[in-house]
């Protein structure tokens, strides 16, 4: 028989061994919880709200900011044991990038775990790239040196959001926004491109927010070794990230993304302004002068195709100037009457060659400008002209695609808020008259309206074509000369589209005609004049 006392002793063991039990229970409940807390996702209500205590200001996941890798819900989900569980993508991501890479097979298979697309041919155009186009010295630099900073920028991204605190928005269509990024921030945003891990950036989006690819992924896949051209934009940005993370090397300063959109259409019938000056060179490159306006003949996906094939003037200007990638992760496709002006973007390299033919030759040094509150204030305008190739040239004289193309124009011409009192002249050239067909006289013309009716200069680059620079300069001098205003200019377009010598006369040709028709009216009509006043005396 248990006395009293052994069941006294029987109980207390008892509850002993259920506090102790509650208390294990407790713990790997709070262990659970914490790596939940940890890999960012959690379905308890009740640790939601705790994570929403310790949420940082810059992650907001939803379609009006950028989604960012190291977001806590950036997730992939895994079944085990039958059930599915949700794990953190940046954990995984971390695991991957904190460890020292080295070699070709070891980024690959990071590579693959990162982005399963990347199975299916197994990298062969970057393969092809690091492994046979460059030395054995620049392979080693590469593996050795260069890549871990890569991986390192890539990892500070969370660092470096906790410093910007706040989300990063989408410049999305209709709206006036604009975005300030940090040179260091848009430097892990590029790391993080590099390594494919901007969530849904590997292809242009379909759906909305309609925004251009905004990872590295259509240049690594392919079947075919890496294309020249697109092996020297590689190296290119590969010669920005040893630039930025060498020492010494002043990376403050931030870039600004100007989404700007045309409200008040200028009275093109009715406007009295006269033309501004024009300076026509036909040697130089836009990106070469300095303290000018630099407009990028953009896609309405701003950037075009510089993370795929493309390779004329847009996506040469964001390879020599890699900080304007970002532009690609934020603005949303312009739609009529909005343009893009991008302020403060270093330029990285020196090149040569266009299209196919484009070289990396060095590295370039962008003198700061020390007074300028952007550390380095370049100013490039994305203006996206209308793409002529697959459709009817004559088209474009056509009221509809004159408005367009005058709007566009004109929305990148003017000046806004943030570069009000700037004087500065635009550098432009060909706009739309290479892959997008337009043509070239016409496109001429309507840049001296739109930079008239803006009251700004224009300093033109015809890109080596000599002809176009004197046929250029012959009429400008006439319109000059003969003082014509914006209105007539416009009407002479909008003539030269309903007349019969559209198909024999060239628009220039036709307002020469027409000026020498108006002279002799003039002279017509004054000698009528004399007569008459000759036969009242
Ligand atoms: N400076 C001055 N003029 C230039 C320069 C330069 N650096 N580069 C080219 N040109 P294009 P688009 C002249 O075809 O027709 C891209 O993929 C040269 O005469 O780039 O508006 C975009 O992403 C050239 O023929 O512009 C779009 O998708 C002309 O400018 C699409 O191309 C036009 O250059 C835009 O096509």
């Amino acid at each position: 028989k248990e006395t009293e006392t052994e069941k006294y002793q029987k109980r207390n063991q008892e509850s002993k061994r259920r506090t102790r039990e509650k208390v294990k229970g407790k713990t790997n409940q709070n262990r659970t919880i914490t790596n939940k807390r940890n890999s960012g996702y959690t379905r308890n209500p009740k640790d939601r709200r705790n994570n929403k205590a310790k949420h940082r200001k810059w992650d907001i996941w939803d379609k009006k900011h950028l989604l960012l890798p190291c977001s806590k819900r950036n997730t992939y989900t895994r079944v085990q044991q039958n059930n599915k569980k949700v794990f953190s993508k940046w954990d995984y991501i971390r695991s991957l990038l904190e460890m020292e890479i080295g070699n070709w097979e070891r980024l690959s298979q990071i590579m693959i775990k990162i982005n399963p697309a990347f199975q299916k041919d197994n990298l062969i155009p970057l393969k092809s790239f690091l492994n046979e186009r460059i030395d054995e010295e620049k392979q080693k630099h590469f593996y050795l040196r260069l890549l871990p900073k890569i991986q390192e920028l890539a990892l500070s991204l969370p660092k470096e959001l906790d410093l910007y605190n706040k989300p990063i928005p989408l410049l999305l269509k209709w709206r006036l926004n604009k975005v300030e990024l940090p040179r260091t921030l848009i430097a892990s945003l590029l790391a993080c491109s590099f390594f494919c891990l901007i969530p849904y950036g590997d292809t242009v989006s379909k759906r909305p927010p309609f925004l251009n690819r905004a990872n590295f992924t259509k240049m690594y896949l392919g079947k075919e070794p890496m294309s020249a051209s697109n092996e020297n934009k590689l190296k290119s940005f590969l010669h920005y990230f040893e630039t930025i993370t060498k020492n010494g090397t002043p990376n403050n300063g931030s870039v600004g993304f100007y989404r700007n959109r045309l409200d008040k259409i200028p009275d093109w019938k009715n406007s009295n302004k006269n033309l501004s000056e024009l300076i026509i060179n036909s040697d130089g490159l836009i990106e070469d002068s300095k303290d000018h306006l630099h407009v990028d003949f953009a896609n309405k996906y701003v950037g075009g195709g510089v993370l795929g094939n493309g390779c004329v003037q847009e996506e040469i200007r964001y390879t020599i100037c890699p900080e304007l990638l970002v532009s690609c992760m934020i603005c949303e496709k312009l739609e009529k009457k909005e343009t893009l002006l991008m302020i403060g973007a270093k330029r990285y390299s020196n090149y040569k060659g266009y299209g196919r033919t484009f070289e990396f030759v060095s590295g370039y040094i962008d003198k700061p400008v020390l007074n300028s509150k952007t550390h380095c204030a370049s100013q490039i305008i994305a203006i996206d002209a209308k793409n002529f190739s697959k459709m009817d040239p004559n088209l474009q004289f056509s009221p509809k695609y004159l408005n367009r193309e005058i709007e566009k124009i004109y929305c990148g011409f003017r000046r806004l808020k943030i570069n009000q009192f700037d004087s500065r002249p635009i550098a432009t050239g060909n706009l739309g008259c290479g892959v997008y067909a337009g043509n070239i006289e016409l496109k001429a013309l309507l840049q001296l309206i739109a930079a008239a009716e803006a009251n700004r200069n224009i300093v033109y680059f015809t890109f080596n074509n000599a002809q176009f620079a004197e046929d250029l300069k012959k009429i400008y001098s006439l319109l000059k000369n003969n003082k014509y205003k914006i209105s007539q200019i416009w009407n002479l377009l909008l003539q030269y589209f309903n007349s019969d010598q559209k198909n024999t006369y060239s628009i220039f040709q036709f307002i020469i005609q027409k000026n020498c028709e108006k002279k002799n009216e003039l002279v017509v009509n004054n000698e009528n004049r004399k007569q008459n006043t000759i036969q009242k005396e």
